[in-house]
């Protein structure tokens, strides 16, 4: 990397305290260990933040005045938050990120609402077996990935809707070579037969008689429980955390409008529970229905 003279932070250059030479070469670092983990083929994004360093980078070289760019200004900055993002620590204490407003939630989100909210369709949901999937495309896309990496023995599902969800659970862990237990909730009927999943119709707003401790605790751990009922979320939680075991995960998902209670039941949890930032910023910061909310026992 040369030696450049390094900008002050005056009025229209880089943001003060910026080491621009050392942003590109890290940037470029992690791009390059990534794309090498890719079997060698780059994302868009990948590509992305190599045009930003590129960007970033002629201006180290450049008539004085490109470094007043608008151009290249956005480039360092977005440089910047790539790579506070990426080489911060894969776990997080999930109170601090909860314990926001929702204006800064929203602020920090990688995707604009109209985007989110197209996410689960728009014309029809996305479908399974023929059945209404109600997940956003990427949580279409993150629930497998954690099945494949959590490798459950256990799932269980809180909100059955058609059942989609707990087929397409069940075949995207077949797919990796597993047969968990998958036993998917829900108050109203669920019309699909599947031998894989037991469906069970019962009340969460009462969740001890829905699902008693005892049959939890019988199930094999690692457990994979998607909350997705949005119904007596303490209750549950609470009731759960009775029984789960270090590395299980909790999914909570739609869970902007459950902050409360998420914050409520974390904050008296004593730091058992940590935020997966792999999951809920895949695609970005919290671009997933479970905004802060992918959590796994300590
Ligand atoms: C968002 S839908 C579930 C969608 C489904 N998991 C999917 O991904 O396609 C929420 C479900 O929660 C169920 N539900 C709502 N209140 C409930 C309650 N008190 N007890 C059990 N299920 C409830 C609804 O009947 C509905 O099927």
């Amino acid at each position: 990397m040369r030696d450049a003279p390094q900008p002050t932070g005056a009025e229209g250059e880089f943001p003060a305290g910026v080491d621009v030479a050392t942003t590109v070469a890290r940037s470029r670092g992690v791009v390059r260990e990534k794309v090498a983990a890719q079997n060698g083929v780059p994302t868009f994004f990948d590509n992305r933040v190599l045009l930003l360093a590129e960007i970033a980078h002629s201006a180290l070289d450049g008539a004085p005045g490109s470094r007043r760019s608008e151009h290249v200004r956005a480039a360092v900055e977005e440089l910047t938050d790539f790579l506070r993002r990426a080489e911060a620590p894969r776990f997080a204490d999930p109170t601090e990120r909860l314990g926001r407003s929702l204006r800064e939630v929203h602020a920090a989100m990688a995707a604009d609402l109209r985007t989110i909210h197209r996410s689960q369709g728009v014309v029809s949901t996305l479908t399974w077996a023929g059945l209404p999937l109600v997940k956003s495309v990427y949580d279409a896309a993150i629930i497998p990935m954690l099945i494949s990496e959590l490798r459950p023995a256990s799932i269980v599902e809180l909100g059955s809707g058609s059942g989609a969800s707990a087929v397409w659970m069940a075949d995207v862990a077949a797919s990796a070579g597993l047969a968990p237990a998958i036993l998917s909730v829900d108050r109203n009927p669920v019309a699909v037969r599947d031998a894989r999943v037991t469906f069970r119709r019962g009340d969460l707003t009462e969740i001890e008689t829905v699902l008693g401790r005892e049959e939890l605790s019988a199930l094999e751990h690692p457990w994979l429980v998607v909350e997705d009922a949005h119904v007596n979320v303490r209750g549950v939680l609470a009731h759960f955390d009775a029984v789960v075991r270090p590395g299980d995960y909790l999914v909570i998902e739609d869970s902007i409008v459950k902050r409360a209670d998420l914050l409520a039941f974390l904050e008296s949890a004593d730091g058992r529970y940590a935020l997966d930032r792999r999951y809920t910023d895949a695609f970005g910061e919290n671009v997933t229905s479970a905004v802060d909310s992918v959590l796994i026992r300590r």
